[in-house]
Parts: C-alpha cells; sequence; structure tokens
C-alpha cells in the first residue's frame, strides 16, 4: 500500500485514476482503526477501485479541553490493517500539510452544526466539514464512506454535498459493536475495568428503547422515560445528552411517524461515549437499527 503524505501527490494520484475512468472510493478515519472502520473499507473494496483511506486527526474538530494530544496513534498498526484489507493507498498528510499558515476558510453547515453534538462540542462540526470537504478535493471520490455511528456527522456532510453540489456519492454503513453490544470507538481504549463495564449502559438504553419500539410504542415521552430509567441505574454514567430527534432535521420529535433517531452522549469517567439507534416507521410497524 503505498503511503501519501501531500496534497499534490494525492491530487496527482486521484486525477490519473479518474482519467483511467476508475471509481476513486475514500474512507476518512483520524487512525486507531477498529473493525468499525475496516468495514467501511470493505464496503468501499466491494464497488470502487482504488480504495484510499486518509488518516488525519483534524485538529480544527477538538476544542481546547478536548482529547486531541491523548487521542491513541498506533500508526503502525494502522498501516498493517490497512495493507491486509488491501487499501490503494494510505493519505497520511501533517496538520502543515493541510492547515498551511495562513489558512483561513472553513465550511459552517448552519442550524444541524448548532444542536446536540454541535452544542456540546463548539466548533466541532465546522472543523469535520472543513476537513471532509478538503479531503474530497484532495481525492475526488465517486463514493466516500462514513459509519451511522456518528449519525449527526453523516447528515451534515450529506447537506454540505447537497448544498455544494459536490459530485460525491455518501455511503453511510452500520454501526459495529463489541459482543456486549459497546459500539466501537477509537476513544474505547481510554477505558478500562469498570468503567469498561458501565459503558455499556448506552447499548443498553438504546436496547430497551428499541424494544419498546418494536412493541409500537411511538410516543417520544415514553421513549425518553424508558431512556432515563435505564441510564439513571449507572451511577459512572453521566449524561450528556438523551433525545429522540427526525433523522432529517435533527429537531425534537413528539411522536414517531417518521424515521427517527434516538441520541445518546454519554461520559463515563473522562470518556465521552456516543450512540443511536435508528427507528424507521414501515407501514404499521416500526423497525429498528441498532
Ligand atoms: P473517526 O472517528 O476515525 O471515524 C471514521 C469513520 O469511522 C466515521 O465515518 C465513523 O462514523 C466510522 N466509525 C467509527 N466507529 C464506527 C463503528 N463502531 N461502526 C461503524 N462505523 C464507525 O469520524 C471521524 O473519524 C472524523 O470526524 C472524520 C470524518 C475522519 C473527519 O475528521
Amino acid at each position: 500500500m503505498e503511503i501519501i503524505r501531500t496534497v499534490g501527490w494525492m491530487k496527482e494520484k486521484a486525477r490519473e485514476a479518474r482519467q483511467e475512468q476508475r471509481i476513486i472510493g475514500l474512507v476518512p478515519t483520524m487512525g486507531a482503526l477498529h473493525a468499525g472502520h475496516m468495514t467501511l473499507v470493505e464496503h468501499a473494496k466491494k464497488h470502487c477501485a482504488p480504495v484510499y483511506a486518509s488518516i488525519f486527526l483534524n485538529p480544527t474538530q477538538f476544542g481546547p479541553h478536548e482529547d486531541l494530544s491523548r487521542y491513541p496513534r498506533p500508526l503502525e498498526a494502522d498501516v498493517e490493517k490497512l495493507t491486509a484489507a488491501k487499501v490503494d493507498g494510505l493519505f497520511l498528510p501533517e496538520a502543515k500539510e493541510i492547515y498551511p499558515h495562513g489558512f483561513s476558510t472553513y465550511v459552517h453547515v448552519e442550524g444541524l452544526s448548532e444542536r446536540l453534538e454541535g452544542k456540546s462540542r463548539p466548533g466541532h462540526f465546522r472543523g469535520v466539514a472543513t476537513v471532509v470537504l478538503k479531503l474530497f478535493e484532495i481525492a475526488q471520490p465517486h463514493f466516500a464512506y462514513f459509519g451511522r455511528k456518528d449519525a449527526q456527522q453523516v447528515r451534515i456532510i450529506q447537506q454540505m454535498t447537497r448544498d455544494l453540489d459536490l459530485d460525491v456519492e455518501i455511503v453511510v454503513c452500520p454501526i459495529v459493536r463489541e459482543a456486549d453490544g459497546l459500539a466501537l470507538s477509537s476513544r474505547n481504549d481510554y477505558l478500562a475495568g469498570e468503567e469498561r463495564k458501565a459503558a455499556t449502559i448506552l447499548h443498553r438504553a438504546l436496547e430497551a428503547a428499541a424494544a419498546e419500539a418494536k412493541a409500537g410504542v411511538r410516543d417520544s415521552l415514553e421513549l425518553q422515560r424508558t431512556l432515563n430509567k435505564v441510564l439513571g441505574g449507572e451511577t459512572r454514567a453521566r449524561v450528556d445528552y438523551a433525545e429522540i430527534v427526525d433523522a432529517e432535521t435533527f429537531d425534537p420529535v413528539v411522536r414517531i411517524i417518521r424515521p427517527a433517531y434516538v441520541l445518546l452522549a454519554v461520559h463515563v469517567g473522562r470518556t465521552r461515549l456516543i450512540d443511536n439507534l435508528l427507528i424507521t416507521p414501515v407501514g404499521e410497524e416500526l423497525d429498528v437499527e441498532l
């Protein structure tokens, strides 16, 4: 697998592939790769050649008191995983390559970026949208792969793609979980012992809500009560938000009559975890995706 460190070289590779009528797939990541990331690669490999992955720990999406400095950086293991998965190229730029001296242009997806994750992490989505737009420009993908784990992030990237008429199709892949339900995340590396056990509280709360939805409960207050009850049972967990929102607008919903997300952000010790459940009305029934 080729490691591509500069914007110029990545653009050159992408230009060549496009000239040869090949279908470029891009999997953007911040590294510390796990099976969740690797399913994005697998999806990309099915439909695209070449497939490029990027690893860039994007400083603009971290707040001043967030975990940028302690974020795991197991580069060698990451390269091994991508090589084994037959990724064609790894775009691995340094920060100054993406944000050279004097950089001053940012992308802001209004409205959607201010709520939930955006409210808890001011400026986060501005950093995400900016770097993702740059990655699209640099790697020129036909298809770009994202996880539903970060549901609001995907929604914002879709909005940006639509608003700016970007020539890329956004593919959303399902959430990959540990055997006990914990959604895989690079931040799970921070969890050990009792905290690791407590971290399953997100999945347990979502499962309880999913069971109710399956039984036909559409009233979000009722679902909300269930979430609060389960989350309240874990003393190590501090809830940031637990909300039921429209899957398109991310506005709170009263009754589930259109696709909706149950979104959770919970602190376990010093680690902030997010997870979600997608509820889709299908006729009289509610379909649930954990
Ligand atoms: P990162 O957290 O490294 O995640 C990269 C991609 O992997 C995202 O699309 C994310 O949703 C997906 N992912 C993470 N955990 C997953 C899981 N358990 N199951 C399925 N997919 C999962 O998200 C980012 O990086 C950054 O914000 C980025 C988009 C790269 C911009 O900097």
